[in-house]
């Protein structure tokens, strides 16, 4: 994976990259029965530094958001378990929130 191993150094030239010219969103609001989470993507993208990190499928892919599989084919983990996953586990191991009502405002 050339572009990962480059990321660092091209940092101030992301933007020059096809493949960067997506516009991530600044938050995005999910709802859910349990109180509705609001997910800061541009403070994680400053954290996290690799997007594929989370956008597992990759950058390219047009169906990137993850409800365009995840909730979808039902051999998928569902979002819930997804997210669960992937926002839990990286919180335990990077010092991020787990409590419940850090996530989930009512
Ligand atoms: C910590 C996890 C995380 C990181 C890192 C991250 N994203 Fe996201 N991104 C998300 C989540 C979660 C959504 C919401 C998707 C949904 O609602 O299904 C999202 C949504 C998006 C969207 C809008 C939905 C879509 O796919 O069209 C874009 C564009 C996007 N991200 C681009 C990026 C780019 C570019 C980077 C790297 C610079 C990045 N993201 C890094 C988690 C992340
Ligand atoms: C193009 C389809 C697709 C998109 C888009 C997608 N996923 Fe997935 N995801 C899958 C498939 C298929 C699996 C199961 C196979 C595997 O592990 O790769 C999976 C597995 C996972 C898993 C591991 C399953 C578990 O419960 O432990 C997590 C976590 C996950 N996805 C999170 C996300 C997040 C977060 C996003 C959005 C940023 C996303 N996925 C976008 C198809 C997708
Ligand atoms: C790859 C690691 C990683 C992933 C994936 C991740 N986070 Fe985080 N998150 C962090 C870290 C590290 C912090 C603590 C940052 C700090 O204290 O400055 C944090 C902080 C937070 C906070 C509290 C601060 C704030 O931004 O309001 C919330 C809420 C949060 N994350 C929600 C989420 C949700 C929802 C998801 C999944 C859609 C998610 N995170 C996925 C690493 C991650
Ligand atoms: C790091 C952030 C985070 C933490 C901590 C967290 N959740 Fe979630 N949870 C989410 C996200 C993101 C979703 C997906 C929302 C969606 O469906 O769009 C979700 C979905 C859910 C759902 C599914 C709701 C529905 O409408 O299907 C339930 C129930 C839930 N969480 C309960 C909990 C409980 C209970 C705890 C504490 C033990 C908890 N969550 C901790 C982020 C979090």
């Amino acid at each position: 994976m050339l572009v990962k191993f480059f990321l660092p150094l091209v940092a101030t030239c992301l933007f020059a990259v096809p493949v960067f010219a997506l516009d991530p969103p600044r938050t995005v609001t999910m709802t859910s029965s349990q109180g509705k989470v609001v997910f800061d993507h541009e403070g994680h993208q400053a954290a996290v530094n690799d997007c594929t990190d989370c956008h597992h499928m990759g950058m390219e892919n047009d169906k990137r958001a993850c409800r365009s599989c995840h909730g979808v084919d039902r051999l998928i983990p569902r979002i819930k378990n997804a997210f669960h996953h992937q926002c839990r586990n990286c919180h335990i191991k990077n010092g991020g929130p787990t409590a419940c009502n850090v996530c989930h405002k009512k």
